[in-house]
């Protein structure tokens, strides 16, 4: 005998005009990658709570105890169907305000069932499918925000991210120029949470460079020293240490991870140089300027760490810098 258990929680409208709802029925997660205990009294305010918060799809929880799971877009993929027992409740759209009904809910006649997701960094459409195997599939686009004319877009964990790189091979800024220059396009001096991103800013700045720039060129990528890591005890706290990312704050509060930040060796070197050096810079290198450099350990978009307030030096000019944005809705949408 098949228990269906479903409602309709409650039905608001979400741009484009889909409306979604939470089907309720038996199952269990069973490939995910990300779920979030919500402490609730009953099943009732575990579903009201994935309906109500903006980047949850579906929620979970065995009958007895309850024990409330929230799952987020783009972190779970398949659920299995059950008989009895453990519930599960699917966000997805439909266009009328009444209960649907049918075989097999949320995938009625098992059909695909759709929901999208939209937050101010990232929208996705999704798609729900039943299988012969008695499992439900959820499978995810990224849609809708594109990055304007001149902006080159990247894949980050929770949001896509828009980089364009300015500079000029007769002109040095400090990091506060940089800033300053980016927060008036509305953007921030960037990270680089990836390789790609760091070698789309390396090859972006040697272009705007040209083939002949001024040797010890750099620009700049975000990060200022803590400034725990710089005044006196610095040594003894972990975070300081090495590489340790965590020693500096960043204006690009959308990285997860920092991997385009590929240092030079025995860098970052703080006040090797007998001033504090406590701003990031990327270095920019072709081999037939700076022949100087072994290039297996030193390539072209290494990262330092610089002086944040000394634009020109005798042993380096700062000629440009990254900023990057969140992806927007277009205009026409
Ligand atoms: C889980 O789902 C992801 C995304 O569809 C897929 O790439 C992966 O192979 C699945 N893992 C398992 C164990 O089925
Ligand atoms: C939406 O609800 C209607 C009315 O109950 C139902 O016939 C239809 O199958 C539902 N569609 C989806 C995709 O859930
Ligand atoms: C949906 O799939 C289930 C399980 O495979 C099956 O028992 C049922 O007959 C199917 N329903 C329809 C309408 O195809
Ligand atoms: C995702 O995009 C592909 C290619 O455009 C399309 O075939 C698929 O149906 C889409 N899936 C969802 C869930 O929108
Ligand atoms: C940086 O800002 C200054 C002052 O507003 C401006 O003159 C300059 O053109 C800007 N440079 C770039 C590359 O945007
Ligand atoms: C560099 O930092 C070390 C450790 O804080 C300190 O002992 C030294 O005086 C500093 N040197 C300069 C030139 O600032």
């Amino acid at each position: 005998m098949h228990i269906h258990i479903m409602y309709l929680l409650f039905v608001i409208l979400i741009p484009k005009m889909l409306s979604l709802q939470m089907i309720v029925t038996y199952g269990k997660p069973t490939n995910f990658t990300d779920a979030t205990s919500f402490s609730e009294s009953s099943w009732e305010s575990c579903v009201e709570e994935c309906y109500l918060q903006n980047t949850c799809v579906l929620a979970y929880s065995p009958t007895s105890p309850l024990n409330c799971q929230l799952y987020p877009v783009n972190r779970i993929f398949s659920v299995q169907k059950l008989y009895s027992t453990d519930l599960v409740a699917f966000k997805v759209t439909n266009s009328t305000a009444t209960c649907p009904t049918g075989d097999n809910p949320p995938t009625f006649g098992n059909l695909t069932n759709y929901g999208s997701i939209s937050t101010d960094l990232v929208d996705y459409t999704y798609s729900v499918s039943y299988g012969s195997d008695d499992t439900w599939s959820l499978s995810y686009n990224l849609t809708g925000r594109v990055c304007a004319d001149g902006w080159s877009m990247f894949v980050r964990p929770t949001t896509n991210w828009c980089l364009q790189v300015f500079g000029s091979p007769s002109v040095s800024y400090t990091q506060a120029d940089a800033i300053h220059n980016c927060t008036n396009i509305g953007t921030v001096l960037s990270g680089l949470e990836t390789l790609d991103e760091r070698d789309f800013v390396a090859a972006g700045a040697l272009t705007l460079l040209g083939a002949g720039y001024p040797e010890f060129a750099a620009v700049w990528v975000s990060g200022m020293r803590k400034p725990e890591c710089y005044s006196d005890g610095w040594e003894n706290l972990a975070e300081c240490a090495g590489t340790n990312m965590e020693q500096f704050t960043y204006t690009d509060t959308y990285m997860a991870n920092y991997a385009g930040y590929t240092w030079d060796p025995n860098t970052p070197d703080r006040n090797s140089t007998g001033v504090w050096q406590n701003c990031i810079q990327m270095w920019i290198r072709i081999e037939s300027v700076s022949p100087d450099f072994p290039y297996d350990t030193n390539p072209n978009g290494n990262s330092d760490d610089a002086t944040c307030n000394v634009a020109d030096s005798d042993d380096f000019s700062l000629r440009g810098f990254a900023c990057g944005k969140l992806p927007e809705i277009p205009a026409d949408a």
